[in-house]
């Protein structure tokens, strides 16, 4: 995993009605193929994991993308579908792991896709971060600079770092999807060399579309 832009999409709301993505396995195979105009050849799903809203577990991860990468290859688009989740971090979410419960990155139990609320740090971050590392996985953190707590402080996410955990920018972060205060976050965590790996974080057609825009 990587400091550039990858034919892989590490990150993405591709698969239909999971979530607050696409919306429709119309509007997905249009996503589809703005990922393969854009460039990528492989897109990890991750619909979002959040014990109370969106309990978009392994199995049902699983089922979908087997359908979708089906329906992608019935319409001639040449993109490789690979399962992942965003699992938004809780307390319960080290035992949902150890049950076998989330879908990992490409199932392979090695790296998980995880948030944070956007505008605080929940008391119990370290401690739950701590008990999933103790089960030997690697934590990927999700567009770290669109965190409002961490403000411009570097330090928070260097000592993870530090630790094990791998960051996930979002490309549109780049192109000032979330504004400018994002924008300025992502350029200098990019320049500090902090980010492992880029995901488009698309919801729609135009996540994909805004990866090319001017
Ligand atoms: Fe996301």
């Amino acid at each position: 995993m990587t400091n550039k832009l990858s034919n892989v999409d590490y990150h993405s709301h591709i698969l239909p009605q999971l979530d607050d993505g696409s919306e429709s396995l119309e509007e997905s195979l249009q996503m589809a193929k703005a990922a393969v105009e854009v460039g990528f050849e492989t897109v990890i799903a991750t619909p979002h994991y959040e014990t109370y809203y969106y309990k978009n577990d392994r199995e049902i991860v699983l089922q979908a993308v087997a359908v979708f990468q089906k329906a992608v290859g019935e319409a001639g688009i040449p993109l490789t579908i690979e399962p992942g989740s965003e699992v938004m971090l809780g307390p319960e979410i080290p035992d949902l792991l150890a049950e076998n419960k989330l879908m990992t990155m490409q199932d392979k139990k090695t790296h998980l896709l995880v948030e944070l609320p956007v505008s605080t740090c929940p008391l119990w971050v370290d401690d739950v971060i701590y008990r999933l590392q103790l089960q030997g996985i690697t934590l990927i953190l999700a567009h770290p600079e669109r965190y409002l707590w961490l403000g411009r402080d570097l330090e928070w996410l260097i000592a993870k770092r530090e630790n094990g955990m791998q960051l996930q920018g979002n490309i549109g972060s780049l192109k000032g999807k979330y504004g400018h205060g994002v924008q300025t976050r992502i350029e200098q965590l990019y320049r500090h060399g902090l980010i492992d790996l880029w995901g488009s974080d698309a919801h729609s057609v135009r996540g994909y579309q805004i990866i090319t825009a001017p």
